[in-house]
């Protein structure tokens, strides 16, 4: 049996992206999925799919403490499994950069979103609310990044990126259904990329 690279997922959602990883044909195997909701469908998705679900609480209105505490948790959980590279799947907690120092291999996320200008004048939305606030700002078009994760969010270096138009008449709904189909064949060809790339690309330059 070939030795294949081996990928956490975090997620806390649906877990539409982690199915994309899981049906893909990538050369990795998904050793482990956490989530922050017990009951979020992405640790059902990984059930079914004969991968360890992992539910580790956590209530948003924890102390400092408490969210370091919560980080120890989440270390130990993946220590095991000896991951080459974690990938933040729909995960909506922020993690410290004693965290990502700590993780032992890179970190990606997937952004429903350009964090890349196109243009010099093309907004960068970052955060929970990036498809309601491209709408908003009526662009002709948003997109979808994946991203090295660093401490500070939607920040870290882009490793691949698509752009989505935006159509007239476009409601929230329907633009997040097109950038998820675009995310589900993003993120797959992003993780296989990295994963092939030479050691020093798949860690986040942070001193460029
Ligand atoms: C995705 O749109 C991703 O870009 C964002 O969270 C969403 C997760 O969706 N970070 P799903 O749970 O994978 O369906």
């Amino acid at each position: 049996m070939p030795m294949f690279p081996r990928i956490g997922v975090l997620a806390s959602g649906s877990g539409s992206n982690l199915q994309a990883l899981i049906d893909a044909s990538i050369e990795a195997e998904i050793a482990v999925v956490v989530s922050n909701r017990a009951d979020a469908y992405c640790l059902e998705r990984a059930r079914v799919a004969g991968i360890p679900a992992v539910p580790l609480a956590f209530s948003a209105r924890r102390s400092p403490e408490e969210r370091r505490r919560y980080e120890d948790e989440l270390l130990a959980v993946l220590r095991p499994f000896h991951l080459d590279l974690i990938v933040m799947a729909g995960w909506m907690l922020i993690l410290s950069g004693e965290f990502l120092g700590r993780c032992g291999c890179p970190l990606i996320n997937v952004h429903p979103a350009l964090l890349e200008p196109e243009a010099s004048n093309f907004p960068i939305l970052r955060g929970a609310r990036c498809v309601r606030d491209a709408l908003k700002l009526g662009l002709l078009y948003t997109g979808v990044s994946v991203h090295h994760v660093i401490p500070e969010v939607d920040a870290g270096t882009v490793i691949a990126a698509e752009i989505v138009q935006i159509q007239p008449g476009d409601t929230e709904q329907s633009l997040y259904d097109r950038i998820k189909t675009v995310e589900h064949g993003l993120l797959p060809a992003a993780v296989e990329a990295l994963l092939k790339s030479p050691p020093a690309a798949k860690r986040e330059r942070v001193h460029a």
